[in-house]
């Protein structure tokens, strides 16, 4: 078979935010990538996924060069709402922390990132197969793929960036004993649907209740996302759209006499949840981001907010690795990274775990739930501390 060979600076597996921005953010410092991808473009910008921007990654977008519609189509929020007992107790992140967060789901942020990619003519290969991640124990380390056409590609490169999500392969390149998994599963997963409906309410609510945790939340003035803890192996076919309302309903119900507004449900999935670092984050010449090298359950809205975290960190690294050409400057990326992991993944099993029913729980244990809510949503520090992580911690870290 021929095998057409190529080389760039640096091979970035996976075009989703982590490694599209990547490669943004070392063209900016003249430094080339060529982005391989299992998925089609059209697969990337249509899959529903998260839906909430810290500032840091707004202003990421907005001042790097990327083409963002953030600030025409996305809406900001300066707070949330906890809702338990019946009642909403909103946090005021304006007035906490003077920082909001920004609704705009992935699929645009993708839309955005790719076409600045593809005006800067950019080397993205959509719908590859058979990715492997060889050599990176050494100073050549290559991905070969095969391209739709069914053409062999051997892409060698100086670094590996692994950005391909927690199914990648990156991750498995690392030799046997290298790494250390660091896991924690939840007993529920997320019951996720999109309707055609107005939105329920302003900002985002997040229920704690005795039947179990609901979000309320939005994607446009006419697709409302709404999510209820279920049985993480809870078939979503076994729920028509009148059991789902009455579930969520119940979930938010209380003395206010709130409820949602319904629609059609046109989307429906079980997520499930669990709590994932890999440590290093870099063997030799592979270096993770994003999903790839650490998953939150979505109840803290870190994920995609910890994937743009990574890929300024690696920029930096990989900046002054071409540089100085100092392998040691390859130290410092995980580390600095793995701060703020820590601290996101704290944030996420927090909120989970105050927000969720524990099947498994006992009566003091709701309580306890309760009594933590309360200190949190009554108290300044309590509030604060919820803002601050809410909206995420300076880059600086
Ligand atoms: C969403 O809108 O999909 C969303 C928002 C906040 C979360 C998780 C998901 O914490």
């Amino acid at each position: 078979m021929h095998i057409h060979e190529t080389r760039t600076q640096v091979a970035i597996v996976g075009a989703g935010p982590a490694g599209l921005t990547l490669s943004h953010l070392l063209a900016a410092q003249g430094i080339d990538s060529v982005v391989v991808e299992i998925r089609e473009r059209h697969e990337i910008e249509g899959t529903i996924r998260a839906g909430i921007l810290e500032q840091g990654t707004v202003d990421l977008l907005s001042g790097s060069g990327i083409d963002t519609r953030v600030h025409t189509e996305g809406a900001r929020h300066d707070g949330i709402e906890l809702r338990f007992d019946g009642r909403g107790h909103r946090i005021d992140f304006a007035r906490h922390v003077g920082r909001s967060v920004w609704l705009y789901p992935q699929h645009e942020v993708l839309k955005d990132l790719i076409a600045t990619r593809v005006r800067d003519g950019a080397d993205l290969r959509f719908g590859v197969s058979d990715v492997v991640v060889d050599g990176v124990g050494g100073t050549e380390p290559e991905v070969a793929f095969t391209d739709r056409d069914g053409t062999r590609t051997r892409l060698r490169c100086d670094v590996v960036a692994g950005c391909d999500g927690s199914a990648g392969v990156s991750r498995n390149a690392f030799p046997d004993g290298t790494a250390q998994d660091h896991f924690r599963t939840y007993p529920f997963g997320w019951f996720g649907i999109l309707a055609e409906a107005p939105p329920s309410a302003p900002e985002l609510i997040y229920t704690h209740s005795e039947r179990g945790f609901a979000l309320i939340s939005s994607r446009t003035p006419t697709v409302q996302r709404m999510y209820f803890q279920c049985d993480p192996r809870e078939d979503p076919a076994d729920w028509s759209d009148a059991r789902i309302w009455d579930e969520l309903q119940a979930r938010v119900a209380g003395e206010d006499g709130f409820s949602l507004k319904e629609g059609r449900i046109f989307q429906r999935g079980v997520i499930p949840m669990r709590s994932y670092v890999r440590t290093p984050m870099r063997h030799g010449r592979l270096l993770l981001a994003g999903d790839a090298a650490h998953t939150v359950p979505p109840t803290g809205a870190k994920g995609l907010n910890l994937a743009m975290a990574d890929v300024q960190v690696l920029a930096r690294t990989l900046t002054d690795f071409f540089g100085s050409g100092d392998e040691g400057t390859l130290d410092t990326y995980g580390p600095t990274a793995l701060r703020r992991v820590w601290r996101a993944q704290h944030f996420s099993y927090w909120m989970t775990s105050m927000l969720h029913t524990d099947p498994a729980g006992s009566d003091f244990d709701l309580n306890r739930q309760r009594g933590e809510l309360d200190s949190v949503t009554s108290s300044a520090a309590g509030s604060t501390y919820l803002a601050e992580a809410y909206t995420g911690w300076p880059l600086s870290l």
